[in-house]
């Protein structure tokens, strides 16, 4: 069973999908840290993300897998934890570059596409169920409000969970920093040419601005049941 998770950044993806995975037993695939992590590969060799060629040269040889420890997943970039140096403001501000790049996306499209033929996973994106699994048996497109989506960010960048705490603040100038990148990478990813942010045509939408978590995971072991 694929179970293909797609929507902005911020929407809930990464803790809905996770959740799924744990409950169902399947494995979880966050494909934002990988192009995460070509980004961060790129920074670190001084690798020029509007030179394309040069992106894709650097993509087709990283070693990316995903590893555990007691926090959740890790993420190892050549065989180095980069769990947290992916999720820095320089990687959000880049990723979206490196992510337009049609010969990036293939290399990684290729490795998503193994995990998927290994057995069952609920797999996080933007393309998910529009490119990488066409046929996944279950589509979410899972969206907020840009509001909604940064304050999550920035409480979660504060080191607090808005999920599993309501009244949970954050800093209002990082909060809208947030919001703007925010905005403007929604824009680059769902205007882009190559697999842009959109959801397949027999997705299910479910709005988050409004919902707590357990709600959304709830909805999508309905979906999953239905399916199986
Ligand atoms: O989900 P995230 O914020 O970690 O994703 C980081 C960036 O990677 C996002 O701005 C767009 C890109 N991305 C993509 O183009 N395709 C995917 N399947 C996942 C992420």
């Amino acid at each position: 069973m694929i179970v293909a998770i797609d929507g902005p950044a911020g929407s809930g993806k990464s803790t809905v999908a996770h959740a799924i995975a744990e409950r169902c037993g399947i494995t979880y695939l966050d494909t934002g840290a990988m192009y995460r992590s070509v980004t961060l590969a790129c920074l670190q060799r001084g690798v020029d993300v509007a030179d394309a060629d040069a992106v894709a040269a650097l993509a087709q040889g990283v070693r990316i897998e995903f590893g555990s420890n007691e926090g959740g997943q890790t993420v190892l970039l050549d065989g180095v934890d980069v769990t947290s140096a992916i999720r820095t403001p320089e990687v959000d501000r880049t990723v979206s570059a490196v992510s337009a790049i049609p010969a990036v996306r293939a290399a990684m499209v290729s490795l998503q596409r193994a995990v998927g033929e290994a057995g069952d996973v609920v797999a996080e994106g933007r393309d998910i169920g529009t490119v990488v699994y066409p046929n996944a048996e279950v589509k979410v497109f899972l969206t907020a409000d840009a509001t909604a989506r940064a304050h999550r960010r920035a409480v979660q960048r504060a080191g607090k969970d808005a999920a599993t705490d309501a009244s949970a603040t954050a800093d209002a100038d990082a909060e809208r920093a947030i919001l703007a990148d925010l905005k403007r990478r929604d824009e680059l990813d769902s205007t882009r040419k190559e697999a842009p942010l959109r959801p397949a045509e027999d997705a299910h939408h479910i709005d988050s601005s409004q919902m707590g978590v357990e709600e959304v995971v709830a909805e999508v072991i309905r979906l999953i049941e239905e399916a199986r």
